[in-house]
């Protein structure tokens, strides 16, 4: 396996690659993680300990990872659920790295065919880390394959057909299976139930990102102050993602139009350019909370509509924009549609009496 620090990535225009490895892992990555050395721009935590956040998960995995390692066996599954960009992923990678072993990284949509999934089963080594990101994605035939290969370290599949089918029972290694998803609901129970470890992870605080912020800054190599870091993590809607693409963001303006140095004023007049409010909210939470307010009254509508009318793809609203709303208060689900609350109409500029006055032909504001 090389060992260069980072991941593998074969796409399908590489023809060679392709031959090489054959089908089923062009739909994963087997990522080299081994290394110590972070790569030039990777701002994610390689272990535990410089892992921030999520103490109750990271101390609980920690436990889980150690006692494996102490008996020498595999991990047990895991399910990691939660919003885009709170270290699902990662927190994944860290396993593996600790478990001292590869990462296999593939996702539901991915995995279109039973043969892919059967594929790329049949390839995992002793110990292998297997990551499904989107799990709910992955359709029931394919999902199917994944009980017996869970439970039993097995798959049992069908060759040929009518009188010639033949079913085969393949023994895999034991390996393990971690699944990330936006959406524990959309699970199935029987496949949510194989799950032995399950993790949910939540918003970080303000004071959370502001050590991710800082800790980001200075494998940047750039000056920041606490303040400054105060300002990009209040306004990173509780994900690191966020927080480290803003803290490039400000960067960027800072080495442009100021003198490199990020303080207080430096990040809030780099945010407000790149159209980030107080609250963290960009344009397309704005756009979402303005359709909302202005086209339906603030609600109650439907999520299809509330997508062509704000021209999004449904699931981008419903699993990026949506639950920071929810989880501020701006924003809630009833079951006659989505309803903006008064917080959430203020904070557009909408008059709470909008849901009387709407001008039904009127479009978003933006
Ligand atoms: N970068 C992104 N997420 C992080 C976290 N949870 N801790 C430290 N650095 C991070």
């Amino acid at each position: 396996m090389p060992d260069s620090g980072r991941e593998r990535i074969v796409t399908g225009a590489d023809d060679e690659a392709r031959a090489e490895r054959g089908a089923a892992e062009m739909l994963s990555e087997r990522a080299s993680i081994n290394s110590e050395a972070p790569g030039m721009n990777d701002l994610r935590p390689r272990r535990f300990t410089e892992y921030i956040g999520q103490r109750q998960v990271v101390n609980s995995i920690q436990i889980a990872v150690e006692a494996a390692k102490h008996r020498g066996d595999t991990l047990d599954h895991a399910l990691f659920h939660g919003p885009p960009g709170l270290g699902k992923t990662t927190i994944s990678q860290i396993i593996a790295r600790e478990m001292d072993t590869t990462l296999v990284h593939t996702s539901g949509p991915a995995l279109e065919r039973p043969a892919d999934v059967v594929g790329i089963l049949s390839n995992q080594k002793h110990g292998d880390v297997l990551f499904i990101d989107e799990i709910h994605r992955l359709s029931h035939a394919v999902e199917e394959y994944l009980y017996s290969a869970m439970e039993d370290y097995r798959v049992d599949f069908i060759t040929g057909s009518g009188a010639f089918a033949k079913t085969i029972n393949l023994p895999l290694q034991k390996f393990t299976l971690i699944g990330s998803t936006t959406r524990a609901g959309m699970l199935s129970p029987p496949l949510r139930e194989r799950f032995a470890l399950t993790y949910h992870l939540d918003y970080y605080s303000v004071e959370e990102l502001t050590h991710v912020v800082t800790r980001s800054a200075s494998i940047l190599s750039v000056a920041i102050d606490q303040p400054g870091a105060n300002v990009i993590a209040s306004r990173s809607r509780g994900t690191p993602r966020i927080a480290n693409n803003l803290l490039r963001r400000v960067r960027d303006y800072a080495q442009v139009r100021r003198e490199g140095k990020i303080d207080d004023a430096v990040a809030a007049e780099a945010l407000h350019v790149e159209g980030v409010d107080e609250l963290g909210l960009d344009r397309l939470d704005r756009l979402y909370l303005e359709t909302l307010a202005r086209n339906y009254g603030g609600g109650p509508a439907g999520i299809n509509a509330l997508a062509a009318s704000a021209n999004e793809e449904v699931q981008t609203l419903e699993d990026v924009v949506e639950p920071f709303l929810l989880k501020i208060g701006f924003i809630m689900r009833t079951p006659q549609g989505r309803r903006a609350t008064s917080s959430g109409m203020l904070h557009v500029g909408a008059p709470l009496s909008a849901a009387r006055a709407t001008d039904a032909g009127q479009g978003p504001l933006i």
